[in-house]
């Protein structure tokens, strides 16, 4: 058990306390962003004359050492340490002496692992930036792809209106477009330095915490040293964002596997992404997407989990925090994880466009624009509404569309039904009536990705927010 305090003890710590109170089973991810932190710590320790150049120089050495002999499998983190700073400081002061015991001058645990969860966090909400970005790609590309490709719409699970596949998608693009503006979000208002807020006042050593900010890409320190060790608000909405990319995820999930179904057999998923039973030879089942669908309850109890856990924490910092970490991990692993799988799942999924077409010829999906027929012709909605209702009733008894009655059957239920009609109410012109901005017809469509495509161009030429971190 090797510890950093000492010298106010007498007595040694009870052996299960010591492994109840440790993190180093969890925090030893940070193993890299603790080193960049600490060289910055270190490089501004010498800018202020608070160490020597040399004594800066052999930590820097040191801690790169450390890392790649980790990296090469060369030294083991063990449970010996109770987490990965003192693991860290330990294993410098093994190697380089006393210039190792320097390197914590001014510092805290409590702002070395707020600034070690930030630089994890800001690198993992670009990634996810970047996967959103991958899964907008594919959308994007199906939609053009799918702009005749007629769908029914639905509400309440019930053939409602027919759409087209690219439209019906272009409704994820959206939902993950705005996933990706909240990462862009998230990462402006959390890019600032905590290190230097020492255990909670400060410190008495003059820091210049401007220069170890601007070492580590934060657009500035930030202004409240209590605040700085106890703030997890942007691991908080980043949880919440990644819960909303999960939700979304799950509906698309719910989606495949009703589009998946015999019943449907809308798609046919790639046997890359989907299992056998072992019992049932035909099958073919959609477990990928039925597991997005589950984890998704796992991504907002991680949310849930730290909400509970700051929810009585008084200032500055108190170990309680100590309980973000695992949850927060398992957020993100699982969010990007989900959202990786998904995206290739799409990616390869194969539409069956004529199923979904004759999906949309069946279920009465033209019955409103058969009474808009009717109120161009001069009828009353309310009155079309009833007339196109037994219509329908009359059609479900044949057992057939409202296409397929002849001129005089339609007659029989209203003398404004003229030779037109059929066009009216054919499927394609459902579709391509339909001409406002958002709307399903092929041309609304193209409106919608033409702005799409310029936004994902700007996104690119902007080179994302990793860019505008060196801008600011
Ligand atoms: N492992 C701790 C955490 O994750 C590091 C900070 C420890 N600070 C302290 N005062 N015990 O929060």
């Amino acid at each position: 058990m090797a510890q950093l305090w000492g010298g106010r003890f007498t007595g040694n710590i009870n052996e299960m306390a010591f492994s109840f109170n440790a993190s180093i089973t969890f925090d030893r991810r940070f193993l890299e962003v603790d080193v960049r932190g600490s060289k910055a710590h270190a490089m501004m320790l010498a800018k202020q004359g608070i160490i020597t150049e040399d004594e800066k120089d052999s930590i820097v050495k040191g801690l790169d050492e450390i890392l790649s002999d980790v990296q090469e499998g060369k030294l083991l983190i063990t449970e010996e340490y109770e987490d990965i700073h003192s693991f860290l400081e330990a294993n410098l002061i093994k190697r380089i002496g006393d210039a190792g015991k320097k390197v914590h001058t001014g510092r805290s645990r409590n702002d070395q692992v707020a600034l070690d969860m930030r630089l994890y966090t800001r690198d993992e909400v670009l990634r996810m930036a970047d996967l959103l970005r991958n899964m907008l790609d594919t959308l994007l590309d199906l939609m053009k792809k799918n702009l005749h490709t007629y769908m029914p719409g639905f509400t309440h699970l019930q053939k409602a209106q027919p759409v087209t596949l690219s439209h019906h998608l272009g409704a994820y693009f959206e939902m993950f477009k705005r996933d990706l503006l909240r990462m862009k979000d998230i990462y402006e208002r959390m890019n600032y330095c905590p290190l230097g807020a020492g255990a909670l006042a400060g410190t008495t050593y003059p820091l210049d915490r401007d220069y170890t900010a601007e070492l580590l890409d934060f657009y500035g320190p930030t202004l409240n040293s209590m605040d700085s060790v106890s703030d997890r608000d942007y691991l908080i909405e980043f949880m919440a964002a990644l819960s909303t990319v999960m939700m979304h995820l799950s509906r698309f999930s719910e989606e495949v596997i009703i589009w998946n179904s015999n019943e449907y057999h809308f798609v046919e998923i790639d046997d890359a992404y989907s299992t056998g039973s072992s019992i049932m030879p035909q099958k073919k089942n959609p477990d990928i997407a039925e597991l997005v669908r589950g984890k998704t309850g796992r991504v907002y109890g991680d949310l849930i989990s730290l909400l509970t856990t700051m929810k009585g924490i008084p200032l500055a910092y108190n170990k309680d925090m100590q309980e973000d970490k695992e949850a927060a991990f398992d957020a993100m692993d699982t969010s990007s994880d989900c959202l990786i799988l998904f995206t290739d799942m799409l990616r390869t999924l194969k539409f069956n466009s004529s199923a979904m077409e004759k999906s949309a010829t069946m279920g009465f999906t033209n019955a409103t624009d058969a009474a808009d027929y009717l109120v161009n012709k001069g009828m009353p909605f309310r009155d079309a509404h009833t007339v196109i209702g037994r219509l329908v009733l009359y059609c479900i008894d044949k057992g057939c569309a409202i296409d397929d009655l002849s001129i005089q059957e339609l007659k029989g239920f209203s003398e404004m039904f003229e030779g037109d009609v059929f066009d009216a109410i054919s499927l394609k012109t459902c579709v391509e009536k339909r001409l406002t901005t958002g709307a399903p017809s092929p041309a609304a469509v193209q409106k919608t990705i033409d702005i799409n495509e310029e936004f994902l161009k700007n996104l690119r030429s902007d080179k994302d927010i990793e860019t505008r971190r060196k801008r600011k």
